[in-house]
């Protein structure tokens, strides 16, 4: 069967940060964008450049430095979004601007208050518009699985004849089931008269746990692009997760009429970059990027594969990145192995400063930790210091004592000036927390505080998530060290810094 191909447009930086408390930075969106180019990914949307200062400068970062994939800013349909996704990709080697409009019933009469022909006529004019910019156009139904049919297809025809090449219809707020969205493209495709001058393309949520199975539903029926976020990371309950899309067009390939160009050997680098980017684990149970997506537990299984792996195994562990060869280096490894493990993760400096810096914090690690895993090379990039550091973490001590309160005593750099600060707690985190508030006085609530160990043994390096509110801004601080109690002082203070700096988050959006 010869196979046709099937487009992937990774939106991990644009619909996968809109997760509350999913935020990136710029320098963090770049890191992400690279392993997504090394994948080979085809379409990287690099964020909504009208949103914020902060996603301007990130999507003009990516669109800088990303060389073979096509750099992607989202846009509504109006003449300031369009510009100004213009110009933040005007560095692009490719470049697509995709703008959309709301087109089912509900979002037209109480969202935008327009009528239907309006907002055919604002579609109309704003492929055209960014058609000025880019031949590279993909203009969006929001809501589509919501819409009516006859209206869609004129929207589309019109679309289409306007300028845009792709043409995307999502499942919006996840309500889309399999059967009936693959269907809804076979007839959009099969009555819009020009749709053979486009591409069509999937968009779904994962509200009812149904956006792989409806994208490649919509596979089945003639859709050649897929939008999907690594991890499945996304707007409420996610996106469709790339990794399950791309593997599943993969293994069946009995099935499915399409192939990609994914470099599969990249998925897991990837999602452990992701996971520890945005401090949103992955679950151990998730397909294929799971850390049990490949255990095989009980006897009988293990039996099976041990004779014969195809028992149990529909795919290689090593086809998706997952490492055999567990341990990379130790105290002994030299400055250049580390950094050649480096660049295998995808992750490259700038500056010698920079490997400096963290060749510095391995050799650290490698005194305290005998063995130093991909996870643990990962977990030093990712606690780097923000770019605007108003909070250091100098020294810290803390006391346990049966029958006693724990006690933190931690020694600060806060805006240039030596502060120290104590406190009872309920345990050591609680007490160094309620130290460092003494001082800090953020006003911000803790929405989360999460452990996960990086890696196996008591010698693992803890990594600590701490995601804060202030007046709206959400932001995630990440930590990791073998002392559980100083990764969590340092991801406190990670988020603090955040919260200081004007990349570190975004504006609440409005109307997407
Ligand atoms: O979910 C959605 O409809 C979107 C569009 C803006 C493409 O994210
Ligand atoms: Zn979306």
């Amino acid at each position: 069967m010869s196979k046709e191909k099937l487009v992937i447009f990774d939106t991990t930086l644009r619909d996968g940060e809109q997760s509350p408390g999913a935020s990136m930075t710029k320098d963090e969106k770049v890191r992400i964008a690279k392993m997504l180019e090394k994948m080979q990914v085809d379409v990287i949307e690099a964020g909504f450049a009208i949103a914020s200062p902060g996603d301007f400068e990130a999507v003009k970062a990516v669109a800088d430095a990303i060389k073979t994939s096509t750099v992607c800013s989202l846009a509504r349909a109006v003449d300031a979004d369009i510009d100004r996704a213009a110009e933040a990709l005007k560095g692009a080697e490719s470049a697509r601007i995709h703008t959309f409009i709301a087109t089912s019933p509900i979002h037209m009469q109480y969202k935008l208050k327009m009528e239907p022909p309006q907002v055919l006529e604002q579609a109309v004019y704003a492929v055209k518009r960014a058609r000025n910019y880019t031949d590279d156009v993909e203009f969006s139904l929001e809501d589509g699985s919501r819409s009516d049919f006859d209206f869609m297809c004129r929207i589309t025809e019109a679309a289409i004849a306007a300028g845009a090449r792709t043409i995307n219809v999502p499942d919006t707020v996840g309500y889309g089931e399999p059967g009936e969205y693959g269907a809804m493209f076979r007839r959009l495709i099969e009555n819009v008269p020009n749709s053979d001058k486009a591409i069509f393309s999937t968009h779904c949520h994962n509200d009812l746990g149904l956006a792989v199975a409806n994208s490649l539903s919509a596979v089945m029926n003639g859709v050649r692009q897929i939008e999907c976020t690594i991890n499945g990371l996304g707007e409420r309950a996610g996106n469709a997760s790339l990794e399950e899309v791309v593997m599943s067009v993969r293994t069946r390939k009995d099935v499915f009429p399409v192939e990609t160009t994914i470099v599969t050997e990249h998925i897991v680098p990837t999602s452990r970059l992701v996971a520890s980017i945005t401090g949103f684990p992955v679950q151990p149970n998730k397909a294929i990027v799971g850390a049990n997506a490949f255990a095989h537990e009980s006897g009988i299984h293990q039996d099976g594969v041990l004779k014969h792996r195809e028992t149990y195994e529909i795919m290689r562990a090593e086809d998706v990145g997952w490492n055999t060869n567990k341990i990379v280096l130790g105290k002994h490894s030299g400055r250049a192995a580390v950094k050649a493990r480096f660049e295998d993760l995808g992750i490259t400096f700038d500056s010698q400063e920079a490997l400096n810096a963290a060749f510095a914090k391995f050799k650290d690690l490698a005194d305290k930790k005998h063995e130093i895993f991909d996870e643990d090379l990962q977990s030093i990039v990712s606690s780097s210091p923000s770019q605007q550091e108003a909070f250091l973490l100098v020294e810290m001590e803390v006391a346990c004592k049966t029958g006693q309160a724990p006690h933190a005593k931690l020694a600060l750099q806060m805006r240039g000036q030596d502060i120290s600060c104590e406190s009872d707690g309920s345990g050591p985190v609680d007490a160094a927390f309620k130290a460092i508030e003494k001082v800090a006085q953020s006003k911000a609530d803790l929405l989360l505080y999460s452990v996960n160990a990086i890696t196996q043994g008591t010698d693992s390096q803890g990594e600590v998530t701490v995601r804060l509110e202030r007046s709206g801004h959400i932001v995630n601080g990440v930590g990791s060290d073998t002392d559980i109690v100083a990764a969590s002082v340092k991801a406190y203070l990670d988020a603090l810094n955040l919260l200081e700096s004007p990349s570190g988050f975004h504006p609440q959006r409005e109307g997407v």
